[in-house]
């Protein structure tokens, strides 16, 4: 995996690293160095060849694996014709907010020629994250595992499986993804679906062009293995099964979870789900699946099934020949909003956790689509979403608005006036049955470049509040430099007196991303101790791309362990 050779390179780095002082030593720690090339490479999908923007010619990227303490050194050269960051998705980024990546948040985007290294310690973080290009739609082929093993001399706190196996789940474009995004903000329309949901990067044996590919996942009779499944998909939340076998979960989002068993498994983008498999059935094949779970009504998706095959090593082998069905899976229905639901609440902390008693920012933050009416200036071309409208979506009414001319962190650090205001609301500007049919009054948002502030170690909860505006669905909430505790998941509207006790303010689960029910809320909780601009998004692509994003401002504390490192010298700007 070290896929690094540049010597002098290397070396150089390793002198940077020693003179900046500034990273903490960890016994037996080590630093990893890796090279991505991003380019332009072709790739051969549902019987078409693609110019398919990748790293290191690999789609998907490379599966980076370190262990609990470990640096990551990553140098990314943007060859492709786009403007590219990288973001490693669920990596707390203590001190270290210039290499998180997503684009004029913590930096500016990385121009086609030029380079960033991206460096970065792993602390108290175990299990599985992923990395992904976070400008545009670049992520739907610009992904790849980041696996984080336990310390050395610790271990994982089940017995140690006999087979690991990375299971990204992805959504494939017969149309280049960056002009399926362009096309919708110039019509103001909701874009196409995909053609493909993809395991590894193959759409499996129920698509066109794509059996001879369909992954083969080995286990034998007897083996318990660990199946780390990812979805990356740009704009899906999906269900995930194996035929005739139980799943016991075990993590999720690079924190270790109690452990509970179910047949199906459901993922928002950005989530991931560490899950045992016990090879308990006649040897032979049996699909692994994945679908759509799709609670907006209404809405055109892809309502394809992507599948990879669990293969038993010792099935006889006729069975292992093309000739033989592998035994099919069942997925829930594509509404099926019970099945995720209680997948969703199923997860608790493995012990009790220091959840945040008293609180010093109670949030309140409502999520959801919006229509923008059409600018008196705009042909009727681009306003093409529902009515003449073009489609927008907010949190609490602000439609957030990236700038351009330099990043959020950027300009908190500099002091850099004119960029952004630090007024995003605590709570929605007026108070509305927010699951009900919603007065078409309320449903124009309001574009701006809004953060909220917090101080170093403030208390914080946010309640998300899901909206019924034009429609109610899903969101996978992702907090950038944090883990936070989930409380508590329910339908409707959050009722402060009786919602609060269900609290569980014992064994929440730690998650980077929160699937907020549809028509429903979930209340989170965090310590602000990481200083930075973090952004808060939903992790459906579409929904970013229009405007369904804030970011917190977290200010420094007190001396050099509380504070933010000095950007890196090599740190782009517009
Ligand atoms: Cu995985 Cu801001 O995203």
């Amino acid at each position: 995996m070290e896929a690094f050779n540049n010597n002098a390179w290397c070396s150089f780095l390793f002198g940077v690293l020693l003179l900046s002082g500034s990273f903490v030593v960890f016994a037996n720690a080590e630093t990893h160095y890796h090279e991505f090339i991003v380019q332009a490479t072709k790739v051969k999908r549902l019987c078409k060849t693609h110019n398919t923007i990748t790293v290191n010619g690999q789609y998907p990227g490379p599966t980076l694996e370190i262990n609990d303490g470990d640096t990551l050194v990553v140098k990314v050269t943007n060859k492709a014709r786009y403007n590219l960051t990288i973001h490693w998705h669920g990596i707390r980024q203590m001190r270290t907010a210039w290499a998180d990546g997503p684009e004029f948040v913590t930096q500016c985007p990385i121009r086609p020629g030029s380079s960033y290294t991206y460096r970065f310690t792993v602390q108290g973080q175990e299990g599985t994250l992923w990395w992904h290009a976070h400008s545009s739609w670049l992520r739907a082929t610009v992904y790849g595992a980041l696996i984080i093993h336990p310390a050395a001399g610790s271990s994982y706190p089940f017995t140690k499986p006999m087979r690991e196996n990375v299971l990204l789940l992805g959504e494939w474009w017969d149309a280049n993804p960056i002009d399926v995004v362009r096309e919708a903000t110039r019509t103001g329309a909701a874009p196409n679906v995909s053609n493909a949901y993809t395991i590894n990067g193959q759409p499996g044996d129920f698509y066109n062009c794509s059996r001879k590919d369909t992954v083969i996942v080995p286990i034998d009779a007897g083996e318990t293995n660990l199946l780390r499944v990812i979805n990356a998909a740009l704009n899906q939340e999906l269900f995930f099964t194996v035929a005739n076998h139980m799943l016991t979960v075990v993590g999720a989002d690079a924190s270790y979870t109690k452990p509970f068993t179910t047949n199906v498994l459901m993922l928002g983008p950005g989530q991931t789900t560490d899950v045992l498999i016990l090879g308990n059935q006649v040897p032979a094949r049996y699909y692994i699946a994945a679908r759509a779970y799709q609670s907006a009504q209404g809405a055109p998706f892809d309502n394809t099934t992507t599948t990879a095959i669990l293969e038993y090593k010792s099935a006889p082998c006729p069975a292992k020949g093309l000739i033989s069905t592998p035994v099919s899976a069942t997925l829930p229905a594509f509404n099926d909003t019970n099945t995720a639901n209680t997948f969703t609440t199923s997860f608790r902390s493995p012990k009790q956790v220091a959840v945040p008693i008293t609180i010093d920012e109670s949030l309140f933050f409502t999520v959801g689509l919006g229509l923008f009416n059409c600018p008196k200036n705009f042909h009727s071309s681009r306003c093409q979403g529902p009515n003449g409208t073009r489609f927008g979506a907010s949190m609490n009414n602000v439609s957030f608005v990236l700038p351009s001319n330099f990043s959020l962190l950027q300009a908190a650090h500099q002091g850099i006036p004119g960029v952004f205001t630090t007024d995003f609301p605590a709570n929605p500007p007026v108070t509305f049955d927010y699951t009900g049919n919603v007065s078409r009054a309320l449903w124009q948002p309001v574009p701006a470049t809004k953060v909220y502030k917090l101080k170093f170690g403030s208390r914080v909860q946010v309640v998300l509040q899901g909206t019924n505006i034009f429609t109610g669905e899903n969101h996978p909430i992702h907090l950038h430099g944090y883990d936070f505790y989930v409380l508590a998941i329910g339908f409707g509207n959050f009722n402060p007196q009786t919602d609060s006790a269900k609290f569980n303010l014992v064994d929440p689960p730690l998650r980077n991303t929160i699937a907020v029910p549809v028509s429903g809320w979930a209340v989170i909780r965090f310590v602000a101790d990481n200083p930075g601009v973090w952004i808060m998004h939903c992790h459906l692509d579409v929904h970013i791309t229009w405007g369904l994003s804030m970011a917190f401002l977290v200010e420094n504390g007190v001396g050099k362990l509380q504070s933010l490192e000095p950007p890196p010298a090599d740190y782009p700007v517009c």
